[in-house]
């Protein structure tokens, strides 16, 4: 698995084939017993918010267009509070000298491309041969023959991670998944999520994988196959992990 956040890309061999069953966004809510029986309170440094009543549509014209003034003015609010925060933004690994504003105008549009990038779809909005294009330029960049992979565009660097990790879990079904601990958190949660042992490797303090104490690690489980997350930009450093070494490890 490569954590290749920044781009939410996933690549894989020429094999199989992931229909999408998300559409938009998803909420997720847990109860205080459903946090406990996963052993997490989920209220450490939690932020309180004022939240927003349940309310029914507003009936009378009157009570919409006030209904409106009150949602303008709260996104108004939120766009002023992104820009001052923006300007004040230290950075984080990744691009913070972006315009998207060409792609304003196809927000009105209800795209999915659901199903692998490389099948016709049943579902004529979607953006498919720019996904392929995508995938095609990092195919050249890596020098890999157009028939030689498969893959798609990720919704977020967890899903990438996921997708990384069942390849690995697949192949490797007694494997052990060996992680820096600069690593992700969306590493650990899929290690558990696929029940797959998973090691922890101390790092240098450059954020990349110590190999000393990855090749200690693998010499405790000799005999069982290795599953290797290899970072390239961990999220606190931007470390990359040298593939080199680790191979040789
Ligand atoms: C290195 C790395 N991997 C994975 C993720 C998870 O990405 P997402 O929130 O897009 O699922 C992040 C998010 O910050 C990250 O920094």
């Amino acid at each position: 698995s490569a954590d290749a956040t920044a781009t939410g890309m996933n690549f894989g061999p020429c094999a199989g084939r992931t229909f999408g069953t998300t559409v938009g966004p998803a909420l997720v809510m847990a109860t205080d017993d459903h946090l406990k029986a996963v052993g997490d309170t989920g209220k450490q440094g939690r932020l309180l918010v004022e939240g927003f009543a349940v309310q029914e549509p507003p009936v009378d014209a009157e009570a919409r267009a006030q209904r409106q003034a009150a949602v303008a003015a709260l996104l108004a609010g939120f766009a002023h509070h992104l820009q001052e925060r923006t300007a004040h933004h230290m950075g984080y690994p990744f691009n913070l000298d972006f315009d998207f504003s060409v792609l304003d105008q196809f927000q009105s549009f209800s795209i999915n491309n659901l199903g692998g990038p490389f099948i016709e779809s049943n579902y004529g909005v979607h953006s498919r041969r720019f996904e392929v294009a995508v995938l095609d330029w990092f195919a050249r960049l890596w020098n890999i023959q157009q028939d030689e992979y498969w893959g798609y565009i990720t919704t977020g660097g967890t899903e990438g991670n996921l997708h990384g990790l069942l390849v690995g879990r697949e192949i490797f079904r007694d494997g052990i998944i060996y992680a820096s601990c600069d690593s992700h958190y969306s590493v650990f949660k899929a290690a558990r999520m696929y029940r797959v042992e998973c090691v922890k490797i101390d790092t240098l303090v450059s954020g990349e994988m110590n190999c000393a104490d990855f090749k200690s690690k693998l010499l405790m489980n000799a005999g069982r196959p290795a599953i290797v997350n290899v970072n390239i930009g961990t999220t606190v450093k931007g470390a990359i992990d040298d593939l080199d070494n680790i191979i040789r490890t």
